[in-house]
């Protein structure tokens, strides 16, 4: 009997060792650990060691995810790679995957830019690329944001930390089967989440160097708070109505993990009890495009996800970007 149900056959994650707390913020900015817990919730975050680059953490989490789908790099037939915080400008982080996996020489591509919305819409894509071309797919999401951020801007600084999470999407018995999903951009709300120095508008020089614009994030955390609590609540609720399902179906909602006031928000506003609306943030920060995958792996490790379970992924991104998607356990 041919098996068509197409979804995750393997998750993986990774995070370095190097941990870093709010205190130790502290000493680097005018902050501290009350501030930074009463406004986010972040408790913790992962740093990179000062030789692991953006391919080395994804590479981690993907072999993590091959063995858990138990297949090896030759028997993947395309990368996708969603970051923010690529290892340089080109090639695209992909090709370093593909050749420190040892895959074969397969199609390979990022999608860069799209925020923490990136490993979402990487599994829609990849979603069809199975339907259509018969394709396992490897999606990654992966940041580096730490080495690449203002260690001197405390209105960022505080919110991020390193990881990796990947999937591969295939077709399988056992498949996370993925029943819907959604994205969307809104374009003109571009300015409020921007690394505005660095591209061809203003290309890094000596004189943006001084001013310290070559780490600069230009964030506006209150506009940027209401836009990602609306788009992904209308993104969970598109994929439901795609679904025909209700979220009283849903067990467990994983949201991007930027601040537990927007996680809280999201859930409110879904009209979800807290409990079935998983964060991790508090041991993290904000991982980006990785932000997701680690949460759904941490989850499912920590035996919140059952066979059978539904699971709603919700997240929002610099663009404005937004993605979500439901699956079956
Ligand atoms: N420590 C101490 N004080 C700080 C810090 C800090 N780390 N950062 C800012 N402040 C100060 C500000 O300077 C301000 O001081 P002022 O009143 O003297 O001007 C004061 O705290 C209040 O600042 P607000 O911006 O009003 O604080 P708010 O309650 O909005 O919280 C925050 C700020 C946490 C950034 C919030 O707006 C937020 O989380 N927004 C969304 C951020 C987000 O999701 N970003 C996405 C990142 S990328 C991505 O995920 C796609």
């Amino acid at each position: 009997m041919t098996q068509t149900r197409i979804g995750l056959i393997g998750l993986g994650a990774y995070v370095p060792e190097r941990i870093m707390t709010n205190d130790e913020w502290a000493e680097y900015v005018d902050t501290s650990d009350e501030w930074i817990t009463t406004r986010t919730g972040i408790k913790r975050r992962h740093l990179a060691a000062d030789d692991e680059n953006t391919a080395d953490l994804a590479v981690a989490a993907a072999k993590r995810a091959l063995a858990d789908a138990d297949l090896t790099p030759e028997r993947i037939d395309e990368i996708i790679v969603a970051s923010d915080t690529p290892e340089v400008y080109t090639p695209d982080t992909a090709s370093f995957v593909q050749h420190r996996l040892g895959a074969g020489e397969i199609p390979t591509y990022d999608l860069a830019g799209s925020g923490c919305a990136g490993f979402v819409l990487g599994l829609d894509i990849a979603r069809s690329r199975v339907r259509d071309a018969d394709r396992r797919v490897l999606v990654i999401g992966v940041e580096l944001l730490t080495r690449l951020m203002s260690w001197r801007d405390r209105s960022t600084c505080v919110l991020f930390g390193d990881a990796a999470g990947a999937a591969v999407v295939g077709v399988g018995a056992g498949a996370a089967e993925i029943l819907a999903a959604t994205a969307g951009t809104d374009g003109s709300r571009g300015d409020i989440l921007t690394a505005q120095v660095g591209g061809t508008r203003a290309p890094f020089n000596l004189e943006r160097a001084r001013r310290g614009q070559h780490q600069w994030i230009v964030m506006k955390g209150r506009e940027v708070f209401k836009e990602a609590t609306t788009r992904m609540c209308g993104a969970a609720n598109e994929v439901l109505a795609l679904a025909g399902l209700d979220v009283e179906d849903v067990a467990l909602i994983i949201p991007h993990q930027a601040n537990l006031r927007i996680i809280q928000a999201t859930g409110k506003a879904l009209g979800v009890p807290a409990e079935k609306v998983y964060a991790n943030l508090q041991e993290y920060g904000n991982t980006g495009s990785a932000s997701v995958p680690l949460a759904l792996w941490e989850a499912r490790q920590q035996g919140r996800i059952a066979a059978g379970d539904l699971v709603l992924l919700t997240s929002f991104g610099a663009g404005f970007h937004w993605a979500a998607m439901l699956l079956r356990f």
